[in-house]
């Protein structure tokens, strides 16, 4: 008997977490499927840790694509990718998986190129070498957005976070451009900084606000959090309050994921006002 023609293929792509049910990006990505009339789907996918690598070899089988990938398992997907982007090893962390069709898993990270396009799109008169740059926190986030700045040409780079040696910890790992401070005296380098990025959980609905002294915000600064619920923060409030441009963090999980669709789906989409609404009803 011979075989049947094989079935048109749709193609199939998902996000990897533990838990998952939280991710905002099924919306999005339902929503630039919808609005470019694409075949495909994209679906939560709830993969405990112990299950991240049969996941991997097994989704290609089942016709996926790729994946974006979610906490817990960004470092773990790298290491088990068996071709990893540059900017992926430097943050030692994966965000997307493209699968090949030879079963082939490459690992890339789009968490730094999203902050950076949010920044560009949002504040297109932002000249990334007008340093410095204050960055508060020095978790996962910080690792890709430190990378980011460093790529886009910030010059100087003001690091602070609660853990210092977390802090020292990556301003070894990315050398001369970081210059470390005590989480004290972060807010004494408010004045200087042309960039501020908040990239801890401080602000967060549900968590602690971020309680630093902000007086020395002023006009001409440009302040960001990478905090999107709720989108207005404490700090974006105050910036915008003292005549800084201010850019919430939004756009940043919806910049992260254009490249994967892209790559899956095989159009570009665009950042709308639309997008922000399907992600956030
Ligand atoms: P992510 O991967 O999302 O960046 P993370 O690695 O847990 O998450 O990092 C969270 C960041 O928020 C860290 O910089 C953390 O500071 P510590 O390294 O000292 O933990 C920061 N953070 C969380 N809660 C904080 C708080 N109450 N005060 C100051 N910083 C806080």
């Amino acid at each position: 008997m011979t075989d049947p023609a094989p079935l048109p293929r749709v193609p199939l792509a998902g996000v990897i977490g533990h838990p998952v049910a939280h991710s905002k990006s099924p919306a999005l990505f339902r929503h630039w499927l919808d609005t470019y009339q694409l075949p495909g789907h994209y679906v939560p996918l709830h993969v405990r840790p112990d299950d991240l690598e049969t996941a991997l070899a097994t989704l290609p089988k089942l016709g996926f694509v790729g994946a974006n990938v979610t906490i817990p398992h960004k470092q773990r997907a790298l290491e088990l990718a068996n071709v990893v982007s540059d900017r992926a090893a430097l943050i030692g962390a994966a965000n997307t998986l493209i699968f090949r069709q030879d079963g082939a898993v490459h690992a890339d990270n789009t968490d730094g190129y999203g902050f950076v396009e949010n920044l560009r799109r949002n504040a297109p008169d932002w000249d990334p070498e007008v340093g410095p740059a204050l960055v508060l926190g020095a978790g996962g986030a910080a690792r890709a957005i430190l990378a980011s700045l460093i790529d886009a040409g910030v010059p100087r780079i003001v690091l602070s976070n609660r853990t210092r040696s977390r802090a020292d910890g990556l301003a070894e790992e990315f050398g001369r451009h970081i210059d470390v401070v005590e989480w004290v005296q972060a807010a004494g380098e408010i004045g200087d900084a042309a960039l501020i990025v908040n990239t801890t959980s401080l602000g967060m609905t549900g968590k602690e606000p971020l309680r630093m002294k902000l007086d020395a915000l002023h006009p001409g600064q440009l302040v960001t959090d990478i905090v999107y619920a709720p989108l207005r923060t404490r700090l974006l409030e105050e910036a915008a309050a003292a005549g800084c441009r201010t850019v919430d963090g939004l756009g940043m999980l919806l910049y992260q994921a254009v490249p994967g669709f892209e790559r899956w789906f095989g159009v570009k989409p665009e950042v709308t006002d639309a997008t922000r609404a399907a992600v956030l009803a």
